[in-house]
């Protein structure tokens, strides 16, 4: 499987700094309307760690977590929290170095459709989510939608989902799955 090298994390970062501000304050908008008074929060895939920058300064009272399959988007996003706590850790989603039941809230933007195997990543959601816990998983609307609604759906039963449109964009090319343990 190949991950994002470190010319091509760097690249990401500089182009998501431009161009998807807009997606990380509604995604964490939405966290923040649901994530209980200092909730442990992951954001899967996290990248170079943009979202999990908006959300340390939206919710500075949040346990903030944070994964990702490249070392090099890693040691990016690691750079940009010198100040505050923020556990990341290089990690696939399919094998999450985290304890069971111990997530409130699981996040994710543009990530999943990459994951290869979408059954195992989703049980090792479930397996990590507390009971009561939830998930939001943001991706592009048009990207693996069943294959994601299935593995969802086998799992958490209920999948919710809705389609966002962002503030700056003709067409809504984002969709929200949101599923409860
Ligand atoms: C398009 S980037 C999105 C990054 C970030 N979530 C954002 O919205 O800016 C997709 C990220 O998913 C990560 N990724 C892909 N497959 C993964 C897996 N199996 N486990 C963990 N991370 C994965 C990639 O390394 C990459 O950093």
């Amino acid at each position: 499987m190949t991950t994002f090298g470190y010319e091509q994390s760097l690249g990401y970062d500089r182009r998501a700094t431009r161009l998807l501000t807009g997606l990380y304050r509604r995604i964490a908008a939405d966290v923040d309307t649901r994530a209980p008074d200092s909730a442990t929060v992951i954001d899967l895939g996290t990248g170079p760690g943009k979202l999990l920058a908006h959300l340390a300064t939206r919710r500075p009272d949040l346990h903030l977590h944070g994964i990702d399959l490249s070392p090099h988007m890693i040691e990016i996003a690691r750079r940009a929290f010198t100040e505050q706590a923020v556990e990341l850790a290089v990690a696939d989603v399919a094998e999450l170095p985290h304890p069971d039941a111990s997530i409130d809230v699981a996040v994710s933007s543009l990530s999943m459709h990459e994951w290869p195997d979408l059954p195992a990543a989703v049980a090792e959601l479930r397996r990590v989510l507390r009971p009561g816990g939830g998930a939001a998983i943001y991706d592009f609307r048009f990207a693996r939608t069943r294959e994601i609604r299935r593995a969802l759906g086998a799992v958490f039963g209920t999948v919710e989902i809705e389609t966002v449109r962002l503030p700056w964009h003709p067409v809504a090319v984002i969709t929200c799955y949101r599923v409860t343990a």
